[in-house]
């Protein structure tokens, strides 16, 4: 279900429901700030017929005061394909806000970044992807949404965190088996692992659609992964997990599944990022480590102030952090920095990022 939040609409009320959220944490004069920015933009925003897409990775100031939606990248392209608002802002990254753009074209689509990067986006292009399909002919392709559209334009199949495992499995029972997943080598061990199958990690040899040679392991169900990962989830060590046992024997440890698979068999789950928020919230005691990017801690914890919540917090995604209140407040103004893809890779893209969503 896609339910609007509603925030009090002066400067004063959104000062008093921050402070109510993250008065622990941030001193009220920046509060007091940002609850000014975030009159403005809920005004402008009415005025200009817009929606505000927040992801859960978002600064703690507007993750509470601005987003219509708040949610992991697959409830956000669910709310992004629906969005009948004249203009759709993205406070997530760049292929986030892409994905919005494929899935409902007719829409103003602005990142409030010009860049909006992820290292994971950022490992693969077209070109590797075409090579993939010349080494594997026939095997279907599946690419997580962490990637740009003419990278989802050469696939098959998206998925998100929150459905890898079921977008395999619905190949699997189509009769595959052999599956390309990229880009994330970390996601697709993960996803391999639950869905019994092999993996082989292919890279680029040096430019572009050139593959190192690797032996495929001679196994029946094998999945072809792609070397990258996500720059936030790689630093997460089994070590961490081991030092908060030793520290707190109750922890239940919650991980990403772009971690590393150690890690993540290491933890007690691991989910997409709102997986881990509802996991929080319906577990009602105990405490808890969170292996994801630190905002997101921040917005969990401010969500369940009764909770005890530890996280190893020193890791920001540098991409998500470009998006701030200030920055959503000047895109709304100057309408800026608008998306656009091509229309022959968007309709390419449409037809994979369908497919995901036909399957849950
Ligand atoms: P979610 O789909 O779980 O929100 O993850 C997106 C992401 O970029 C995680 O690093
Ligand atoms: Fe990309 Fe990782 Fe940042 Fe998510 S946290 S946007 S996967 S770099």
């Amino acid at each position: 279900m896609q339910t609007v939040i509603e925030y009090p609409q002066t400067a004063q009320g959104i000062l008093e429901h921050l402070k109510e959220r993250l008065g622990d944490v941030v001193p009220e004069f920046e509060l007091k700030a940002k609850s000014e920015i975030a009159e403005e933009i809920n005004r402008l925003k009415r005025e200009k017929n817009a929606v505000i897409l927040g992801h859960n990775y978002m600064e703690p100031a507007l993750f509470h005061s601005v987003p219509d939606y708040t949610g992991d990248s697959l409830y956000l392209s669910r709310v992004s394909a629906k969005a009948d608002a004249k203009i759709v802002i993205f406070c997530g990254v760049r292929f986030m806000a892409e994905t919005a753009k494929i899935l409902n074209p007719s829409r103003k689509v602005l990142l409030p970044s010009a860049k909006g990067g992820c290292s994971l986006a950022a490992s693969i292009n077209a070109d590797d992807v075409r090579a993939l399909k010349r080494a594997y002919p026939g095997v279907p392709v599946v690419t997580y949404v962490n990637c740009y559209a003419d990278v989802k334009a050469e696939s098959d199949y998206c998925c998100t965190s929150g459905n890898a495992v079921e977008v395999v499995k619905a190949l699997q029972k189509q009769g595959h088996k052999r599956i390309a997943f990229l880009p994330d080598e970390y996601l697709a061990s993960n996803t391999a692992k639950e869905t019994g199958m092999a993996i082989v990690v292919r890279e680029r040899a040096g430019a572009p659609g050139t593959l190192k040679p690797a032996a495929d392991p001679a196994a029946e169900n094998l999945m072809i992964g792609w070397k990258g990962r996500c720059e936030v989830h790689e630093q997460f060590t089994v070590d961490d997990i081991k030092n908060a046992r030793a520290q707190f024997p109750d922890v239940r440890v919650l991980s990403h599944p772009e971690c590393s698979p150690d890690v993540v068999s290491h933890s007690d789950y691991a989910g997409s990022t709102t997986q881990m928020l509802k996991y929080v919230e319906q577990t009602q005691k105990g405490r808890l480590l969170l292996l994801t990017e630190c905002s997101m801690g921040d917005n969990i914890a401010a969500k369940n102030p009764n909770r005890e919540i530890l996280r190893i917090c020193s890791i920001r995604c540098p991409h998500m952090g470009e998006i701030t209140l200030e920055e959503t407040l000047e895109s709304l103004k100057h309408e800026r920095y608008v998306i656009e893809v091509p229309e022959a890779i968007r309709a390419q893209a449409h037809k994979a990022l369908d497919r995901m969503i036909a399957i849950g």
